[in-house]
This record gives C-alpha cells, sequence and structure tokens, in this order.
C-alpha cells in the first residue's frame, strides 16, 4: 500500500488539528458515552445505519486524543471504503512511515467501514490478542455482527455502540433551541412537525426542497444499502425487490409481516421474503417488533410489525402525507425512540410493549374512553398498574380499575 496514501487519510501527522469540516463541532448526545470507552482495552465499535454519523465520531474521538496531547503520530485512521487492502498491508505501511514498535506502543488505531475488508474478524483477532497496547475503534455501516464467524471470533473483545439517526432532542439543540425555550406552540412546533416528517439525517436539516432531501435520501441511504452494502454480505438475486419489500414498509409503518401472503403478493418464495426482510433489519433499514408474551420478548410464530427506523425513508416514498397517516409516523417516531420489541395484539391492540409498560400512541385532538379500552385490557389481563397514553395535547394521570393511565403529549414525551 502505497505510504502517501495513508498520509492523506491521517492529515493530524503533520498538522495542529483535526480539520474541523470532519471533527464537527456538535457531538451526539452519546458522545460523552462513547468516549469514556477510548481507555479501555475492548475493541470499540460503532455499527449503524448510513449517513448518521459513525464517521464524524471517529474524527471527534481522534481530534480529543490530539487535544489530550497523545502523539499525534500514534493515532491512524484508514477506511477501507474505496480501498481493497488486508488490514496488515495498512500496519505495515503505518510502521514504515513511522517506524513504530506496536508492541510497546499505544497506539489508537480507526478503521472506517471495516465490513468491506475481507476477513477482517481473524486478523483482528490476531493483532487484539498479540499486542494488547493497541486500541482499535471500528465502525461499519451493518451489523458487524451478521455473521456467525464475527460472534464466534470476537466474542468479549468486542463493544458494540448502535448510532440511529438523530433524536428530537438533538435535533432541537442542533437547531438552537435551548432547554428554557420549550414552549410547543411557539418554539417547539415547527421543529417537532418538520422533525417528524423528515426524521432524523443530519446532512439533510439543511436542506431546502423535496428534491434534495429525497434524492439524497435514495442514493445515499437506500441505493447505497440496497446495492451495495447487503449484495456484499449476502448472495441475492434481486436487490431490487429488497426497495420493493422497503418502500411497502415505508408507506405502511407497523404492516403485519405475513410471509405467507407476500410471497403470493409477489410470487416469491417464503423464505426469499424473510430473508429479504431480514437483510432490511440487519443493515438497520427497518425495524421489528414481535407479539408480547410475558416472560419473554417475543413469540416466535405469531406474526411480527415492521417499521422503517427513520421517517425519512417514509417521507422518500409518500408523495403527499395526509392527517390521518402523520399519526402513523408519530407511532414510527415512538418505536424507534425507544427501541421496542414488542407490539401486542389480542382483541384490540397495544402499539408498544416496553419494559412490560403498555403505551399507545393516539395523536389525536380528542382522547375518548374507547382510547382506554385496550390498555386496560392489558392492563388487567398481565396485572400490570400502569399504562401510558402518547396524545396530541391532553396530559393528566387517569385512575382506573386496573391502575394509572398516564397521559402525555407526544413531543413532551419524546423529549425525555
Ligand atoms: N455531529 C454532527 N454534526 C453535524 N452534522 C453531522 C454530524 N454528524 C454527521 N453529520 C452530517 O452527516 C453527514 C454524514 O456523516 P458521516 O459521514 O459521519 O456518517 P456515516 O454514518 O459515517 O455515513 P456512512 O455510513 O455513509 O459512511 C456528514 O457529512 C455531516 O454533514
Ligand atoms: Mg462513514
Amino acid at each position: 500500500m502505497e505510504k502517501a496514501k495513508l498520509e492523506e487519510f491521517n492529515h493530524w501527522w503533520t498538522s495542529k488539528k483535526v480539520d474541523t469540516e470532519l471533527a464537527l463541532p456538535f457531538k451526539r448526545d452519546i458522545y460523552p458515552e462513547i468516549e469514556k470507552h477510548l481507555d479501555k482495552r475492548f475493541i470499540l465499535a460503532l455499527v449503524g445505519l448510513r449517513r448518521v454519523g459513525k464517521t464524524t465520531i471517529m474524527y471527534q474521538l481522534i481530534q480529543k486524543l490530539v487535544e489530550a496531547n497523545i502523539n499525534k503520530t500514534n493515532i491512524l485512521f484508514f477506511s477501507f471504503d474505496e480501498i481493497s487492502v488486508k488490514l496488515n498491508k495498512v500496519l505495515e505501511t503505518y510502521k514504515e512511515i513511522h517506524s513504530k514498535d506496536i508492541r510497546a506502543e499505544k497506539i489508537y488505531i480507526f478503521l472506517d467501514e471495516i465490513q468491506k475488508c475481507e476477513g477482517w474478524e481473524n486478523e483482528l483477532k490476531k493483532y487484539y490478542d498479540l499486542y494488547p497496547k493497541l486500541k482499535f475503534i471500528i465502525s461499519g455501516s451493518e451489523s458487524l455482527f451478521i455473521r456467525k464467524k464475527t460472534k464466534e471470533t470476537l466474542a468479549g473483545r468486542i463493544f458494540e455502540f448502535t448510532l440511529a439517526p438523530f433524536t428530537f432532542m438533538e435535533y432541537l439543540r442542533f437547531n438552537k433551541v435551548e432547554e428554557n425555550e420549550f414552549k410547543y406552540e411557539t418554539k417547539i412546533k415547527p421543529f417537532f412537525n418538520k422533525f417528524a416528517e423528515k426524521g432524523g439525517f443530519p446532512e439533510t436539516f439543511s436542506f431546502e426542497t423535496d428534491k434534495d432531501f429525497k434524492e439524497y435520501i435514495q442514493a445515499l441511504v437506500v441505493d447505497k444499502i440496497v446495492y451495495k452494502d447487503i449484495p456484499r454480505m449476502f448472495k441475492l438475486e434481486d436487490p431490487d425487490f429488497l426497495k420493493v419489500l422497503l418502500e411497502l414498509i415505508s408507506t405502511n409503518p407497523g404492516m403485519y409481516i405475513d410471509y405467507q401472503s407476500l410471497s403470493k403478493q409477489f410470487e416469491k418464495d417464503r423464505r426469499v421474503i424473510k430473508n429479504y426482510i431480514n437483510y432490511l433489519k440487519e443493515s438497520f433499514l427497518i425495524t421489528l417488533l414481535g407479539n408480547y408474551r410475558k416472560g419473554s420478548i417475543t413469540t416466535l410464530r405469531k406474526k411480527k410489525r415492521a417499521y422503517p427506523t427513520d421517517n425519512a425513508l417514509t417521507y422518500l416514498y409518500k408523495p403527499k402525507i395526509e392527517e390521518d397517516f402523520f399519526g402513523r409516523m408519530i407511532e414510527t417516531l415512538a418505536v424507534n425512540k425507544l427501541k421496542a420489541l414488542s407490539f401486542w395484539k389480542n382483541r384490540g391492540e397495544i402499539d408498544i410493549v416496553y419494559e412490560d409498560i403498555p403505551i399507545e400512541v393516539k395523536y389525536q385532538e380528542k382522547i375518548n374512553s374507547e382510547d382506554f379500552k385496550t390498555l386496560k385490557e392489558f392492563m388487567k389481563k398481565f396485572n400490570k398498574k400502569e399504562g401510558m397514553l402518547l396524545t396530541k395535547n391532553e396530559e393528566k394521570e387517569i385512575k382506573f380499575e386496573e391502575g394509572i393511565i398516564k397521559l402525555i403529549p407526544f413531543w413532551k414525551w419524546l423529549l425525555e
């Protein structure tokens, strides 16, 4: 590998600081937690959907090390994004440039898009076990543990953070809305409506037109994952079909996944549908919820419900967002905020069961007594004394025979 290439990646070897266009000043809420892991021996892994800010956090960490007066040549960054090369070649080139003894010196090694490096698991394991002073920080835009092999090879050596698109709280902070200004009608509402519709991809916040927005999400998120990332990991006959499924789920957030009927509808084998849905999940484009059962997270056999992981995906495919449909997008926000795993369906339906608490989203002008029915049914059946109803405006607690139901305005809850 060329020395010049590696030097290009590591401009702090010769300059005073990390380029502020790379180490952006705005820090995610999770950043301090990640930074704490810089001193631990574990491999620190950042994974998550495309374009959410993984590489940016790596540069912010590098900036932090530089500020802490770590010898700048002891910080190595490399991205496997465009160059196909083995890890040992990268390290050899590094050693040639700086003549470091990697056994004796503490060196911070940042490896971006590591999933593109063939056989990285074994190589990394080798370095990790042989050179305890090396600190690896890696990132990937797919769940790095899709493959059983990763689990087996790196189990116990790696600590993984999953990054999601910006939260509403981060979105407000990014837009310089201070916490003492949290007045809904005057301050929050316009931001809330925009965030709920268009989601949390930071680069899109400044886009002026729908065209720019949609082109960006299509090209840099959807197409990149569907045509590049997923086919690299799995043999796929029909990547276009991934997009068909993604569009279906994004325009029907919360839809029940019925493999049988999807199989008929698209004339594809059930297993194919199942695999494709799983690929979308593993690349963080969709999330799946299972039917709640006490004592276990989900039931295996019952149908799952699927949501896009960000409303930007819904906005991409939906020509017009109607008032009614907006409520569904609000529900998607709730699911993604909680990283919810379960819903509950009996006669009625509970949107989310989170830590055994039933949560219903009713984004409507008025709450009626009917709206408590299923919550009460759940509370009775599972002997839970607490339920939650996320509303448009109403805020109060109501005592029922079954227990207490808290009504909380959605935007407020989102900022909790
Ligand atoms: N902390 C931040 N503050 C402001 N903007 C940000 C921040 N993080 C990311 N962005 C914006 O989002 C864009 C994508 O960020 P970044 O390249 O870090 O994402 P990524 O997760 O590495 O994406 P990919 O998976 O495609 O490599 C950046 O170019 C920047 O415009
Ligand atoms: Mg990146």
